[in-house]
């Protein structure tokens, strides 16, 4: 069997079968869905590849102040790293973060961990966010609130759809969000068919946040007052902000 290294090129051919794929009637829902996500994942590929060929720690000065994951959604004097444009770095975070040992001051993000896989990506990100933080250095990390969603249940669909047009309004998921529970598969395990949007891996609240940042060796995991020069006030309703401190 002949095999190929993750270069340009064999990301380009499979780039072209699974658009070729997808555009046969005869593919299976089942299939395409895969095969979207595949899509997904090649082109964050192509822009990490991309990033790391031309990106050494040496060529950047080391930011104090980071950002992951912000998307649309920029702070003034940080740095943002996030998987697709726009961004400082175009960097898939899952493959680590990188800057140098105990360089940064405050990593921050918002609704970005719930869209890596846990346990691996997660916990990966909770030990990269540990390493490159000096001491004292904050992390700052914003996620759905998985307990007050819980704790509203059972509820009626007209909760759901308060939390839906607050969360979910650019969406087209409205009309499938029928009750409560629904919300409540969206919060944990959003699967939305849509090729621009990450889903959602896994839920938290603060028992588990501090249990993800303790286990890496942050000292501390308290409540973080929500700040709307740095956080995006959208954010604040629903979601629960924590700083674990190194
Ligand atoms: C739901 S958006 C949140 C954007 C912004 N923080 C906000 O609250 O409006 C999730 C962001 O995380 C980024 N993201 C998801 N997976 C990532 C990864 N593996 N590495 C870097 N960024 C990632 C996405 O590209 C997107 O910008």
């Amino acid at each position: 069997m002949n095999t190929h290294r993750m270069d340009g090129g064999s990301i380009d051919i499979l780039s072209e079968l699974i658009a070729a794929l997808l555009a046969d009637p005869a593919t299976t829902h089942g299939l395409a869905r895969t095969l979207r996500a595949t899509a997904k994942e090649l082109e964050l590929s192509r822009y990490h590849h991309a990033s790391k060929t031309a990106f050494t720690c040496d060529g950047l000065v080391a930011p104090k102040k980071v950002q992951v994951g912000g998307g649309a959604h920029r702070i003034e004097g940080f740095f943002n790293i996030d998987a697709v444009p726009p961004a400082d770095l175009l960097w898939d975070v899952r493959e680590g973060i990188p800057l140098q040992d105990n360089s940064a001051e405050v990593l921050f993000s918002e609704h970005f961990l719930e869209h890596i896989d846990y346990p691996v990506s997660a916990k990966q990100y909770a030990r990269e966010a540990h390493r490159i933080l000096a001491s004292d250095g904050r992390l700052i990390t914003g996620v759905p609130d998985a307990a007050f969603v819980l704790g509203e249940y059972p509820a009626g669909p007209e909760q759901a759809e308060e939390m839906i047009s607050r969360w979910y309004a650019k969406r087209d998921c409205r009309k499938d969000i029928n009750t409560y529970l629904d919300l409540i598969n969206y919060v944990f395990r959003d699967q939305d068919d849509d090729p621009t949007y990450n889903p959602h891996y896994w839920a938290y609240d603060f028992e588990k946040l501090s249990q993800l940042f303790t286990e890496v060796g942050f000292t501390t995991v308290e409540p973080w007052d929500f700040d709307p020069c740095m956080a995006n006030p959208k954010r604040q309703w629903a979601s629960i902000y924590v700083v674990a401190t190194k």
